[in-house]
Order: structure tokens, then C-alpha cells, then sequence
């Protein structure tokens, strides 16, 4: 059974005016930027998949390799009923959860939840197809608004991969940690997927591919403001950039003008100029420590219960319970 709930806020006319609003927020400051969600159209998440097959872009194929070795300890750890996954994009590497959580005889409800409706619509219809018996109940919404009170039975497992949990800035992670702690019951658990630090040049090259797709994924986000505002911008006139940030460990991708631009984007009703090499931040991509990520479970109220790692180090998983406030 499959069932896909429009989230109302998501829909068309409502998502065109909050797209108007982060546009004019972010292309008006003093340092532009874009926030995350609107890269995943229906071909920005075709992209991505694309990306996850990148012989640089190793994230996916280590979560995968973690997945594989320890989802028969989630299933035996958690005995989730009801597992929620935020993000979910094409929820490859989420069936060897469920595939576990299956084997394990307790699945009985699959919600994945994410703002884009094309990745959500064809995973959960493949999904649901593959799994008979389960109840694959697709949420099209954002994780960054508050979040509505869980659906299915307890005990839930919340799955958070991909690392897009480090697509976002420290606040932003805390405050995302700490919704989502806030409708989990005590007890309740989380798998939280995060890349971990290493060399400069191997982060670099994941983030800037040779074959132009991780660049061609950035532009999106221009196609879409011109997309849903008619804005004009030419995507030959950006460079995308991908920079090691030692500072803040987090790799951030730019899109870089090439030359002095005015960009009209009657939608928003703004005329946007760049100077020649001035850059719009489009993401970062914020790279972790056992320590760190454990100290931002903590803060939010959850307990890390497991931590596990690649066979080369390179990706970590966490797994963290709810627990009572103090
Ligand atoms: N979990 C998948 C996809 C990761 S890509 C994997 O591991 O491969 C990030 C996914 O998060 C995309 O599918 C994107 O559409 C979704 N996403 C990004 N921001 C979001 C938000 N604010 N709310 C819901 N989904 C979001
Ligand atoms: N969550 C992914 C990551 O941080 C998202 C991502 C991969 C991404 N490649 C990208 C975002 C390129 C922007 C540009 O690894």
C-alpha cells in the first residue's frame, strides 16, 4: 500500500513565494546565498543520483558499506515498527534497513519524507511494490518546518542519510536535532548518517567531479529561479567551486560570476548585480568527528548508543536514542 500525503505548505503556489523569499534574502545580502532545499527539482534529484555514482563521490558507497554490515543490529537494537526517513531522496541504501527491519519481524510502516516530489513518488511506488507487506506512507515537506507529531507505531527509527545533515549550518543542525527530538518519545531512536574529516584533496575532489555533473548540480538551482521567478540567469556565465574550509571543517560550493552581471528576476521583483568573481554560497557540506557529532546529539537530548565507521574511516553512522530531558 502506498499513499502520498501533500503537505500543503509544499504546494506549488505556496513553495513559489517562499522560494520569492529566500531569493530575496539570500541574493540580497551582503554575502549571497541559497539555502539547500531548492536544488532538488525533479532534475536536481536526477543529478544527484548521478553524483552518487561518481567515482569521487565515495559518501554514498561507505554509508552503504555501514548499512550493510550493521542494519541487522539497528533491526535487533531498535525493533522498529514504523520507520521514518528524512530526506529520503531515492531510498536506495534505505532498503537494507528495511530488508533487516523486515527480517526481524517488526516493520510494519515505511514514511519517507522529502520536498522532492519526483524522488519521493517513484521510491515509495517502487518501494511499496517491493515490499508487500509493508505500509509505505511518502511525505512530500520540509524537515527544517516544524515538524507534525510522527505517524505509525512506536518504537520509530528515524533515519537521516546522505549526510545531508551537515548541508547545514551548526545552528541550524541544533535546531534541527532538537525538533526532531521534541516529537520522538523517550526511547525513540535516530540513525544519523555524517561524513567525516580527512585530506583537503579528497573532499575537494567529491565536491567537483572531472566529468562536471557535482557543477552542473550546483547551476540547477539557478535553472530553477528561472525557471519558477523568469529570471535570466545564463548558467555558462557561473563556475562552480568547491573550497576546503579549515576553519569550520565544511567544504562550501560556489558559484562563481565570470565576469560583472545584472540579473533581473521579475518574479521576486529584483535586479540582482554581481561584480566579476563575485560568488553566490550555494551549500556546504560540513565534514565530522566521533566527538563532535556525539556533543550535538547530546545537546539535542539524544543519547549515541552506537557509532560505527567504513572499513577505512572515511563516513560515520550514528545511532542515538531519545532521552529524557534533565
Ligand atoms: N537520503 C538520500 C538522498 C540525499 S540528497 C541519500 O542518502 O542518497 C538530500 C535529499 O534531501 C534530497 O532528496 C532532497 O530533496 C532532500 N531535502 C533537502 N532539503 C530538504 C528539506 N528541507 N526537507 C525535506 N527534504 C529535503
Ligand atoms: N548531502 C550531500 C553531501 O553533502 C549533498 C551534495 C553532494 C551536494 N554533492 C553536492 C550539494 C554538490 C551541493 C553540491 O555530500
Amino acid at each position: 500500500m502506498t499513499e502520498i500525503d501533500l503537505d500543503h505548505r509544499r504546494q506549488s503556489k505556496a513553495a513559489t513565494a517562499e522560494l520569492r523569499a529566500d531569493v530575496v534574502a539570500g541574493l540580497t545580502a551582503a554575502r549571497k546565498w541559497l539555502p539547500v532545499k531548492w536544488f532538488y527539482d525533479d532534475v536536481g534529484s536526477e543529478l544527484f543520483e548521478k553524483i552518487t555514482q561518481l567515482p569521487e563521490y565515495y559518501p554514498t558507497r561507505c554509508e552503504r558499506e555501514v548499512l550493510a554490515t550493521h542494519a541487522g543490529e539497528v533491526a535487533a537494537l531498535t525493533g522498529a515498527r514504523t520507520l521514518i526517513e528524512l530526506g529520503s531522496g531515492s531510498s536506495e541504501k534505505t532498503r537494507l534497513l528495511l530488508d533487516a527491519l523486515s527480517g526481524h519481524g517488526t516493520l510494519t510502516e515505511f514514511v519517507p519524507l522529502d520536498v522532492s516530489e519526483s524522488a519521493l513518488a517513484a521510491a515509495a511506488g517502487a518501494i511499496s511494490g517491493d515490499y508487500p507487506g509493508l505500509t509505505v506512507r511518502g511525505v512530500i515537506g520540509d524537515f527544517t518546518q516544524p515538524l507534525d507529531r510522527l505517524p505509525g507505531d512506536g518504537p520509530r527509527l528515524v533515519a537521516f542519510l546522505g549526510g545531508t545533515f551537515g548541508n547545514f549550518l551548526p545552528e541550524e543542525r541544533a535546531a534541527l536535532l532538537r525538533s526532531l527530538r521534541g516529537v520522538l518519545a523517550p526511547g525513540g531512536w535516530l540513525l544519523l548518517g555524517t561524513d567525516l574529516v580527512k585530506a583537503p584533496d579528497v573532499l575537494e575532489r567529491a565536491y567537483d567531479d572531472a566529468a562536471g555533473v557535482t557543477a552542473a548540480f550546483d547551476k540547477n538551482v539557478l535553472r530553477v529561479i528561472n525557471d519558477r521567478l523568469g529570471a535570466d540567469f545564463d548558467l555558462d556565465e557561473f563556475e562552480h567551486v568547491s573550497c576546503w574550509d579549515a576553519e569550520h571543517e565544511w567544504i562550501e560550493m560556489r558559484l562563481r560570476a565570470s565576469r560583472a552581471l545584472t540579473i533581473e528576476i521579475p518574479g521576486a521583483g529584483l535586479t540582482v548585480r554581481f561584480a566579476a568573481g563575485e560568488h553566490i554560497r550555494t551549500e556546504i557540506s560540513a565534514k565530522f568527528r566521533q566527538g563532535g557529532v556525539d556533543a550535538e546529539l547530546s545537546a539535542a537530548g539524544f543519547a549515541l548508543d552506537r557509532w560505527w565507521t567504513d572499513s577505512r574511516q572515511r563516513y560515520g553512522v550514528s545511532l542515538a536514542q531519545a532521552v529524557l530531558p534533565r
